[in-house]
C-alpha cells in the first residue's frame, strides 16, 4: 500500500520536474523538438543520439531535445508519459511499441493518423506487412517503426558453460532444469532475473517454449484459457524455472541482471536482444566466443518480436518538426545509423544487411528467413493491450511472491475478458 503511494508520489514529483524543465526549455526557443523515450542505457542512447544528429543536420537551426526517462522496457517512462498525456502536455513525439500497446492512445485520441505520411514516403512498400498490421487500427496507421527486436533469447558466456562441463545451452525447459541441478551443485545460480518486467518477459518465453507458437498465439487471442491443462503445465514449469533463479535477490534492471552472467555468478539470462549492444559496448565481449545466445528453450525457429516506434501526438507543439523526426525514423539512413548501435535490426526490408555484424547478422538472417515463425511479445506491447498487461503485472507480482499459480491463472483468465 505504502509502496504504491510512494510510487505515485514519485511519479507526480518527477512529472512536475519534467514539466518545469520543459517549461524552461520551451521558453528558450521555438525551434526545437522534444522526443520522449526510455533510451538512456549504453547502445540505445548512442543510437538515439546518432539519429538526433542526423535530424539536426537535415533541419538546420532546430534543436533536438532528448526527454528520455531511464528504466528498462519503459518501466518509469510509460507512467510519467501517461500523466503528461492526461494533462494534455505531450512531447512532440514519443516511443511506443508496435501492437496493442498503441490501442489506448488511438482510442483516446492521443495520437494522429500517419497514413498520409506513409503514402508520401512510400513506406507501405518498405515495411513488412505484418508489422504495418500491428501499427494499424481501424484502417489507419499510427506510428513509425525504427527497428525489430527479438525477445526469446537465452544469453550466456561460452566460457562459463565450458567451466561447468555443459555442452551447450538447453533446448527445452526440462533440459534447462536438469542443467540447473548440475549448476547448483557447483555453487552457481542457473538463471539471473531482474525487476518485475523481466519476470514477465521470462513468463512469455516459458509460455512460448512450453505451449509452442500456435497455442501461445491462441492464449493472447482468448482462444485458449489460462485455466486449460496446457497453460497450467506451462505455469508449473514457470514456477520451477523461477525456483532455480535468483528472483529472491532480483537485480535492479536488465543490465545488472546481465552483469551476473558476465561475472559468472549466474549462468543464463532470458532477455531481449538489446543485450548484444550492452555486452559488446560496455562489457567488451565479442560474439560468439565471448558471449552467445540461443533461442530460449523450446522456441527454436520462432521469432518473438517487438518493434520500437515513434508517434505524432495530438497537441504536439511542433507537428511539422515531429513529422520530420518521423521521416528520420523511417528512413534508410536513420535506421542504419540507429540500429547497429542500438543492437536491433532495421524495420525496413530494404536496409543494407552488410551493416549488421556478429549477433545482428544472425538476427537479421533469422528474421528474413521465410521458415521463421513470427509471434508477438507480451512484455513489450505486441499481444496485449495496456489494461490487460497491467492486470497481468499485478497478478504476476503476487504469483512470484506467494507461488499461488491457480490464483494467477484465474485472475489472468478473468482479466482477459474484463479488458477487451
Ligand atoms: C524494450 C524496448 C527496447 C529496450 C528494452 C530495454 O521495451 O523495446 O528498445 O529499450 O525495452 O529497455
Amino acid at each position: 500500500m505504502w509502496k504504491g503511494r510512494f510510487a505515485i508520489l514519485a511519479i507526480v514529483v518527477v512529472s512536475l520536474i519534467c514539466g518545469l524543465s520543459m517549461f524552461a526549455v520551451r521558453g528558450a526557443s521555438n525551434d526545437q523538438l522534444e522526443v520522449y523515450s526510455w533510451w538512456t542505457g549504453p547502445g540505445e542512447e548512442e543510437g538515439l543520439a546518432a539519429m538526433a544528429k542526423s535530424f539536426e543536420g537535415t533541419n538546420p537551426g532546430v534543436r533536438f531535445v532528448n526527454a528520455a526517462v531511464s528504466g528498462g522496457a519503459g518501466s518509469n517512462a510509460k507512467a510519467i508519459l501517461a500523466s503528461r498525456l492526461l494533462a494534455n502536455d505531450p512531447p512532440d513525439s514519443y516511443q511506443r511499441h508496435a501492437g496493442l500497446e498503441l490501442l489506448d492512445d488511438v482510442r483516446s485520441g492521443k495520437v494522429q493518423d500517419l497514413t498520409d505520411l506513409y503514402r508520401r514516403q512510400g513506406w507501405m512498400k518498405v515495411f513488412p506487412k505484418g508489422l504495418i498490421d500491428n501499427l494499424t487500427i481501424d484502417d489507419k496507421i499510427y506510428a513509425v517503426p525504427v527497428n525489430i527486436h527479438r525477445a526469446n533469447l537465452l544469453w550466456y558466456l561460452p566460457k562459463t558453460l565450458q567451466d561447468l562441463g555443459l555442452s551447450g545451452p538447453p533446448k527445452t525447459w526440462s533440459e534447462f532444469l536438469q542443467q540447473a541441478e548440475q549448476i547448483k551443485a557447483k555453487g552457481k545460480v542457473a538463471l539471473a532475473v531482474g525487476p518485475e518486467w523481466t519476470q514477465k518477459h521470462l513468463l512469455e518465453t516459458v509460455l512460448l517454449g512450453e505451449l509452442g507458437a500456435d497455442k501461445y498465439e491462441k492464449l493472447w487471442e482468448g482462444q485458449i484459457s489460462w485455466l486449460s491443462p496446457d497453460v497450467s503445465r506451462a505455469l508449473d514449469m514457470y514456477a520451477k524455472v523461477l525456483a532455480v533463479s535468483d528472483v529472491k535477490s532480483a537485480a535492479g534492471d536488465w543490465q545488472p541482471q546481465l552483469d551476473r552472467v558476465v561475472s559468472g555468478s549466474a549462468v543464463y539470462a532470458v532477455m531481449g536482444d538489446w543485450t548484444s549492444s550492452y555486452l559488446e559496448q560496455t562489457k567488451n565481449l565479442r560474439w560468439p566466443t565471448g558471449y552467445s545466445a540461443a533461442a530460449s528453450p523450446g522456441s527454436d525457429g520462432v521469432y518473438d518480436f517487438l518493434s520500437d516506434t515513434f508517434t505524432l501526438p495530438t497537441g504536439a507543439r511542433r507537428p511539422d518538426l515531429a513529422k520530420q523526426w518521423l521521416i528520420e525514423c523511417g528512413s534508410t539512413d536513420g535506421q542504419n545509423l540507429f540500429n547497429p548501435l542500438k543492437g536491433s535490426i532495421p524495420a525496413r526490408t530494404d536496409a543494407d544487411a552488410g551493416l549488421y555484424k556478429d549477433y545482428l547478422a544472425w538476427a537479421l538472417q533469422q528474421w528474413r528467413d521465410p521458415k521463421t515463425r513470427i509471434v508477438g511479445s507480451l512484455a513489450h506491447g505486441v499481444v496485449a493491450n495496456n489494461a490487460y498487461n497491467a492486470e497481468i503485472d499485478s497478478a504476476l507480482g503476487l504469483f512470484v511472491q506467494d507461488g499461488d499459480q491457480g490464483k494467477f491463472a484465474r485472475t489472468a483468465d478473468a482479466q482477459y475478458r474484463e479488458t477487451q
